[in-house]
């Protein structure tokens, strides 16, 4: 079976108004396509708590900073359809420009706090577009659940706060980031690396992996941090963008992981940006 495809808003309402006659409950997985494992998982955690599935296919301009990043990322609606088909989502929504981004529009969503520093600091107006997008998709949608992926956990934090603030009826749901048998975090943007900077990538995730692992047992971020950017560079990553240990619950820089906590990165290898997370616990008392 084929998953159906709207493109309008007005064709996207009248499905859903059908599914509140029956009293679904509905949820929405935000997608800029290039769909992976990851995606997937997202869609599998929906199915099982909602009644109906849409996935948005929306790659979203406002949120890129460099046009040349935009035009190189992937497109693939055929291919993102056909993985959709046999988990049984509902519905792909595939908004044409102008239903999200009508001619006049003149409206951002920005959320402070949360969306400065780490990606925030290097990415001028990616949060606004982010969170101007997501809102935009919740209201299309009017889905009850949504679900993101933790890898980005700066967007799912921004996305929390934004329908906090907004009082937007929807609850925000995070899912683990799906890796590959080496480490590598599953992203639409691996499809870009070498295949000897494929080799290389993993090693972002196995560095932060032992300095989380120091973290938990007590040592101080200072340094620990300083060697794990020395080590990402050393790896074969071209520039690290950040290292940082911050507080799981809001992203509050730590100088110690004396609460539950997550150890983040952004580094380039090559002409790819990528970027990734572990969970740092505090060692018991
Ligand atoms: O994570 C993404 O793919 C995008 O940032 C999102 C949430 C679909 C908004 O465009």
């Amino acid at each position: 079976m084929s998953v159906p495809i709207v493109r309008t808003l007005a064709d996207l309402r009248s499905v859903v108004a059908g599914w509140r006659k029956d009293k679904a409950r509905i949820a929405v997985v935000p997608t800029m396509g290039a769909l992976h494992e990851g995606h997937l998982s997202l869609v599998r955690a929906a199915l099982a708590r909602a009644d109906r599935v849409i996935v948005t296919l929306f790659v979203n301009p406002k949120q890129f900073n460099s046009a040349a990043d935009l035009a190189a990322y992937p497109r693939t609606e055929e291919e993102d359809a056909d993985k959709l088909a046999p988990l049984g989502a509902h519905l792909l929504y595939v908004p044409d420009g102008s239903e999200i981004y009508p001619p006049g529009f003149a409206t951002t969503v920005s959320v402070t706090g949360v969306s400065e520093g780490l990606c925030g600091a290097k990415r001028p107006g990616h949060f606004d577009g982010v969170a101007t997008v997501v809102a935009k998709l919740f209201l299309q949608t009017g889905a009850d659940i949504a679900f993101f992926g933790e890898k980005d956990l700066q967007q799912l934090h921004v996305v929390r706060r934004m329908a906090s603030d907004l009082d937007l009826p929807i609850e925000i749901v995070g899912c683990p980031t799906v890796r590959e048998a080496d480490g590598l975090a599953l992203s639409s943007r691996n499809v870009r690396l070498s295949a000897g900077e494929r080799a290389i990538a993993p090693k972002l995730v196995a560095i932060l992996d032992e300095a989380a692992r120091s973290l938990s047992a007590g040592a101080p971020a200072a340094s620990l941090l300083q060697a794990a950017n020395r080590s990402i560079l050393a790896a074969g990553f071209r520039e690290v963008e950040y290292v940082e240990l911050r507080s799981a619950a809001d992203l509050a820089p730590l100088e110690l992981a004396d609460r539950p906590a997550r150890l983040l990165a952004a580094a380039w290898l090559g002409q790819t940006r990528l970027i990734d997370n572990v969970v740092v616990q505090p060692a018991a008392e």
